[in-house]
């Protein structure tokens, strides 16, 4: 059965033949242990989001010089080789694939994954030791993502070649340490590179995860929100009218603390009561079993995995399908009504959808220029006082070299450990300027600019 996610094929075609090795990308002003590690131009990841993160989406940030990461968990494996398939037939850049470790056929991914070539292999919870092996014997990296720093030391530990750490204010299943805390944490537990996740949204974001010693920052909520991902417009408005106070979190999904939008359908996930939310359970459960194929027994082996040592129900267990059932209404079905809005916080600051070149290049332009270029904002004791602020677009309000008016950039202090993260060679580099970005990038005739607050 192939199920899923379908997308038309976007609108690039195809750069090379599938198997083929990927070219070795022009460096970028930022390098790092993970830009060297993956073979991206920029130290940017586009996480891997169930119902979102498609084929499209993953294609358009490969061609863009970041880590783009494919979600895999909604998908049958049919499904997956497809998607698999259509991104290696639009670009050569390297791209991942997203896993749920404790899946039942999570082996039989990892073939597959293997026998596509991805660079990539992406966990949403901590992989075996097994798994990880058999995928750094066939040469793909594994990244996990973790909450926790005991967490992170666990996978390093058993061979990981980087871990993406998600700090609370992170969209989806999500912790309670927030990502100021939890990143210095984690990069000073483990010696292999360290992607910040959670909160980021925009270059001065990618620089203070470089300045906290990360290797790169990941963005999920702001992929959302680009003209790449399919999400329905009616929904990506409502993340864009969102404010920081309506994203909230929720056990009520499936047991687990989940970041998303405030609506309606939490407010009834709410306060429904035992019955209500088993027989939703149920059906949800009945749906999902179509949606990939998963036998009962699976599933409930997945919803026992989703414990994670939790003493749960066999109800509770069940309200594992929800997760995906009730994304899917509202990411792929557009029902606000029946479905959740997984989002970070940062939501709340999001008001335009660029495309994804756009959104790449002016995160890396921005994060450069914090932390190499005249932006940077410290003077070094026994130099002339401050420097003007630099001239303003008068459309925009933002300053020429595209550090927002407003706001407190980090210090760019070359003995920062973020400093140490870069290949300090790299910082001698320009600011990439049109030039530098990925020819297939749509022209400045195909944008429009930023959407008003509240509309698609
Ligand atoms: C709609 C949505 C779906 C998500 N689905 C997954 C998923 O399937 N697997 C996963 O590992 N993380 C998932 N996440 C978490 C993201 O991959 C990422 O870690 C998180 O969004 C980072 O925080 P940010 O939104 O503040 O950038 C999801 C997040 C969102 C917003």
């Amino acid at each position: 059965m192939t199920t899923g996610h379908h997308e038309p094929p976007g609108s690039p075609g195809p750069q090379s033949s599938p198997g083929r090795p990927p070219a070795t990308p022009r460096p970028g002003p930022l390098a790092t242990p993970l830009t060297s590690l993956v073979g991206v131009r920029h130290p940017l990841v586009q996480t891997g989001m169930g119902w979102v993160a498609g084929p499209r989406l993953v294609t358009a940030t490969a061609r863009a010089g970041a880590l783009g990461i494919l979600a895999s968990a909604t998908m049958t494996l049919p499904r997956l080789r497809e998607a698999v398939r259509e991104v290696k037939s639009r670009t050569d850049a390297p791209f991942g694939v997203n896993l749920r470790a404790d899946a039942q056929d999570a082996a039989d991914r990892v073939t597959l994954l293997i026998e596509e070539g991805v660079r990539v292999a992406s966990f949403a919870l901590a992989p075996s030791r097994e798994l990880i092996g058999r995928l750094k014997d066939a040469g793909v990296l594994v990244i996990p993502s973790v909450g926790a720093v005991r967490h992170a030391e666990k996978v390093a530990g058993w061979g990981a070649d980087a871990v993406l750490v998600q700090g609370s204010e992170g969209g989806g299943h999500t912790g309670q340490v927030a990502t100021s805390v939890l990143l210095p944490q984690v990069v000073d537990a483990v010696d292999i590179p360290v992607i910040g996740a959670g909160g980021f949204h925009d270059g001065r974001g990618l620089a203070a995860a470089l300045c906290y010693g990360a290797a790169g920052a990941a963005m999920g909520t702001r992929f959302l929100l680009t003209r790449e991902s399919r999400v329905p417009d009616a929904v990506k408005a409502r993340y864009l009218a969102a404010r920081v106070t309506d994203v909230t979190v929720t056990t009520k999904v499936d047991g687990l603390p989940h970041r998303m939008l405030r609506s309606d359908m939490v407010a009834a996930l709410e306060s429904s009561g035992r019955i209500a939310s088993l027989l939703r359970a149920v059906r949800h459960a009945a749906a999902f079993r179509k949606q990939t194929g998963m036998t009962w027994a699976a599933m409930l082996r997945d919803g026992r995995a989703l414990r994670h040592g939790k003493d749960l129900t066999l109800g509770q267990m069940l309200l594992a399908a929800n997760t995906p059932m009730l994304l899917k209404a509202a990411m792929v079905d557009g029902r606000t009504d029946t479905g959740v809005m997984a989002a970070g916080q940062v939501a709340g600051l999001i008001d335009d959808l660029p495309t994804v070149a756009e959104l790449v290049e002016n995160c890396v332009e921005q994060a450069a220029a914090l932390l190499t270029g005249p932006a940077a904002r410290v003077t070094a004791p026994g130099t002339p006082g401050p420097r003007d602020p630099a001239p303003r677009s008068p459309a925009t309000g933002v300053p020429a070299t595209g550090v927002p008016a407003t706001g407190n950039p980090p210090a760019p202090d070359p003995s920062a450990p973020g400093a140490s993260a870069l290949d300090p060679s790299a910082l001698d580099s320009p600011a990439p300027g049109p030039s530098a970005m990925d020819p297939s990038a749509p022209s400045p005739a195909d944008r429009t600019g930023p959407a008003p607050h509240g509309s698609p």
